[in-house]
């Protein structure tokens, strides 16, 4: 978010650098359940972002005093690989991925029925392999369909997907260059059968206009994924009934 003016990123008729229109999101691909010895998990491809996010749980929690009597709790890991991004990212935790691992926890706390499940943990590992910008985004989406796909109760499934500002533009969805030189970046994921919001975030500035239209846009691509999400856990569904039938 460097606020760079003289970069081209949107052309003349209204085109982006990757061929989209400014209220264009990315091909958004989901596949649920890839891993087996996970209790659910999610495959997910938004544009160049690759993403991997399993679910380990509900399980007693440790160590114990992290344990709340009154329901689980729900610990969130988000690792960016040290190959995800183009210089060699130090492995292991750092503010940033400690910060999207509190706002996707917190986030995913909203819709996931903890109450069910006292002093227990329900575990998400999100695994970014390539990052392209909007990772806190793709990671929640695909953390969503993990833990329907490990069968957790939930109020709701949540996509999320960024929006923002970018060589005097509002953009959905921004990619990488856009993220990098350009003016403003908003997060968002909702639940969408409320469309209340469970994460909202701002990165850099826009007038209230141009707030108003990005949350517009970001809200519509939300219920597109959404319809994505809910086609990826019916196509699991789908295959696990013929594996059943095969045994
Ligand atoms: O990924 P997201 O947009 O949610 O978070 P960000 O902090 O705004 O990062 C934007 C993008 O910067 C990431 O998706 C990566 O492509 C890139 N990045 C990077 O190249 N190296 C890092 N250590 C962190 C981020």
């Amino acid at each position: 978010m460097s606020g760079q003016t003289d970069m081209i990123l949107v052309d003349k008729k209204g085109m982006r650098i990757d061929g989209r229109k400014t209220d264009e999101h990315r091909p958004v691909h989901i596949e649920a359940g890839v891993l087996s010895n996970a209790d659910g998990s999610a495959y997910l491809e938004i544009g160049k972002n690759k993403v991997l996010a399993a679910v380990y749980g509900p399980r007693e929690c440790h160590p114990r005093h992290l344990q709340d009597p009154t329901k689980a709790i729900i610990q969130c890991k988000y690792n960016m690989e040290a190959f995800s991004v183009s210089d060699r990212k130090r492995p292991g935790p750092d503010r940033r991925s400690i910060e999207i691992s509190k706002i996707i926890a917190e986030a995913l706390e909203r819709v996931v029925l903890t109450e069910l499940y006292p002093r227990a943990s329900i575990d998400v590992y999100i695994e970014i392999l390539q990052a392209n910008a909007g990772t806190r985004c793709a990671g929640l989406t695909a953390a969503s369909v993990a833990l329907a796909d490990a069968g957790i109760p939930m109020r709701d499934i949540i996509p999320a997907v960024a929006a923002g500002k970018a060589d005097g533009h509002v953009l959905l969805d921004l990619n990488k260059e856009e993220d990098n030189y350009g003016q403003a970046d908003v997060p968002l994921a909702i639940v969408p059968s409320t469309d209340e919001i469970v994460l909202l975030q701002m990165d850099g500035n826009m007038t209230r206009k141009e707030f108003d239209k990005a949350l517009d846009m970001a809200f519509g691509a939300c219920h597109e994924i959404y319809e994505i999400q809910k086609t990826a856990l019916k196509e699991r569904y789908a295959v696990s009934k013929e594996d059943d039938g095969d045994e």
